[in-house]
C-alpha cells in the first residue's frame, strides 16, 4: 500500500460537496471499496509507455470527450458514436502526421465538475451548483441539488456499463466502422471543410493495421475531483498502487496545489497523471508539480495540460517550458486550447469560438517549436451530436444559433466539424 494517496484525507480538500447522511456515505464507499476493477494494471504500463512516445515525438494524443458524461447518456448506441467519433478523428490526424495517434476518451466516469460559483441563482432563488453526476442533479429543485451519496455507486455503475461497451466495440470495431455510418460521417463532416481525405477506410485498415483485425485501444480518462470516490477505486495489484477506475486519471486546474490533497492522492498512485495547468501556475509552481508527481522523472509518467486562454499562452507557457528543459525533467505537453476561452454571450450564455480556440492551438505550436520542447497532444471538449454550443467555425455559427441545440449542462462543446476543422488546422499548422 502506498502511503501518499492513502493519506490525502489529513490535508484540506477542494471542491468537495458536503453530504448530510454521512452513515450512508460509509456505506456506499465501503461497497465501492469492494467492489471490481475497471481496468488492468497491466494496460497502464503500455499507456505510459505510449505516453513517453508522445513526448518524445513518437506518436501523439488525442484526448476529448464531453465536459460531463451524463449518467442517462449511458447507453450502448451513444456510446458507439462517440467512440466512432474519436477513432475516426485519431486516424484522420494519423494519416495527416504520420504517426501513431493514441485516443483517450473523456469517458467512463467523467461525471463530477468543479464549479467556480458555487450557487446558482434564478430569480429569487438561489440553489447549489450543478457539480456533475457523480454528485447531485441539474434539476433547478433543492432536492434534485442535495449532495447524495447513492450516486456514488450510480456512477461506478454507469462507468462499469460504459468499460463494457468499450470492450465490446473494440472487439467488433472494423466491421462497426467499415458497415455502420462510423466512417460515412467523417466523409460528410470532411466535405464542406473541402478536406482531402488522404486515403479511402480499406486503405488505412491495410496500411497502419495490416497485421491484426483490431485497431489499438482506446483508452479512458477522467478528472480525479471527487477523492473519497477515487480512493475508494484504488487497488492494489502486486507491487502496483493504481487507480481502478480509469486508465488515465487528471488533476483539474482548480485542485492542482502541489501541497494540497488531489496532488498528494495522484502522487500515490501508480496510473500515468495529468495535471491541468492554468494561468495560477508559475515556474516554482510547476517544479514543485513535478517533484511531487514524478520523483523519479519516468518518461511518460506526468502529462501537463496546458489551459491558459489565447490571451495568456504567449507570456505564460514558455517560462514553464524553460523551467522543465532546464531541471531535464520528463514531461508530457498537452494543449487544452478550450478551457482558457470561454465566454458569455450578452444574454448569459457560456460559450466559446472556434477561432480563439485554433488561435491558442496554433500559439502553443510555436511557442512549443521554438523553445525545443514537444507538444504532444491535445485535449477537446467534442461530442457526435448535432449541437450548437461553441461558435464559429465552417458553418459560421452566431450567437443566436445557440438557443438550436445547445445541450452542455455545463462547458460547450465542439460538434464533429468543428472538431475536424480544428485538427484540419492542427495539421496544418504542426
Ligand atoms: C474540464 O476539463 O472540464 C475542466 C473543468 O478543466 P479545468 O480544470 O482546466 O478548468
Ligand atoms: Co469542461
Amino acid at each position: 500500500m502506498n502511503e501518499l494517496s492513502s493519506q490525502w484525507h489529513a490535508f484540506p480538500c477542494q471542491q468537495q460537496p458536503t453530504y448530510q447522511n454521512k452513515a450512508l456515505l460509509d456505506e456506499t464507499l465501503a461497497t465501492l471499496k469492494q467492489a471490481a476493477p475497471l481496468i488492468c494494471s497491466n494496460e497502464l504500463v503500455t499507456l505510459q509507455r505510449l505516453l513517453a512516445k508522445a513526448s518524445s515525438g513518437e506518436a501523439f494524443v488525442l484526448q476529448g470527450g464531453n465536459c460531463a458524461e451524463l449518467f442517462s447518456d449511458c447507453q450502448q448506441q451513444l456510446i458507439i458514436q462517440k467512440l466512432m467519433m474519436l477513432r475516426c478523428l485519431s486516424l484522420f490526424l494519423e494519416s495527416k502526421l504520420n504517426k501513431p495517434v493514441i485516443p483517450i476518451g473523456r469517458i467512463a466516469g467523467q461525471y463530477a465538475k468543479p464549479r467556480t460559483v458555487l450557487h446558482e441563482i434564478r430569480g429569487e432563488i438561489s440553489l447549489p451548483s450543478y457539480r456533475g453526476d457523480l454528485i447531485n442533479q441539474a434539476e433547478f429543485n433543492a432536492a434534485a441539488r442535495e449532495p447524495d451519496p447513492k450516486r456514488l455507486l450510480l456512477g461506478y455503475q454507469a462507468a462499469a456499463k460504459t468499460m463494457q461497451y468499450i470492450c465490446d466495440y473494440l472487439a467488433h470495431e472494423t466491421t462497426l466502422l467499415k458497415d455502420h455510418y462510423g466512417w460515412q460521417r467523417l466523409l460528410t463532416e470532411a466535405k464542406p471543410l473541402e478536406l482531402e481525405l488522404p486515403l479511402t477506410w480499406q486503405e488505412i485498415i491495410k496500411s497502419t493495421y495490416e497485421n491484426s483485425n483490431m485497431l489499438a485501444p482506446i483508452y479512458t480518462s477522467h478528472e480525479a475531483l471527487l477523492l473519497a470516490y477515487e480512493a475508494a477505486l484504488t487497488r492494489n495489484d502486486k507491487q502496483k498502487h493504481y487507480n481502478a477506475g480509469t486508465h488515465f486519471p487528471w488533476i483539474g486546474m482548480r485542485t492542482s496545489s502541489p501541497d494540497k490533497d488531489h496532488i498528494l492522492y495522484a502522487a500515490g498512485i501508480d496510473n500515468p497523471i495529468a495535471v491541468k495547468i492554468g494561468t495560477q501556475v508559475n515556474a516554482d509552481y510547476l517544479i514543485e508539480l513535478v517533484k511531487a508527481l514524478n520523483p523519479k522523472n519516468q518518461a511518460g509518467r506526468l502529462t501537463l495540460i496546458h489551459r491558459f486562454g489565447r490571451e495568456y499562452i504567449t507570456e505564460l507557457l514558455p517560462p514553464l517550458i524553460k523551467a522543465a528543459n532546464h531541471a531535464k525533467y520528463h514531461v508530457t505537453w498537452i494543449c487544452d486550447p478550450m478551457h482558457g476561452n470561454i465566454h458569455y454571450t450578452t444574454s448569459g450564455i457560456k460559450t466559446r469560438h472556434l477561432h480563439d480556440i485554433i488561435d491558442e492551438m496554433c500559439q502553443a505550436i510555436e511557442i512549443h517549436r521554438k523553445h525545443g520542447s514537444v507538444l504532444a497532444g491535445l485535449h477537446i471538449e467534442m461530442t457526435e451530436e448535432h449541437v450548437t454550443e461553441c461558435l464559429g467555425g465552417q458553418q459560421q455559427l452566431t450567437e443566436v444559433d445557440l438557443s438550436y441545440g445547445y445541450k452542455s449542462l455545463v462547458d460547450p462543446r465542439l460538434n464533429y466539424g468543428q472538431a475536424l476543422e480544428l485538427l484540419a488546422h492542427f495539421a496544418g499548422n504542426y
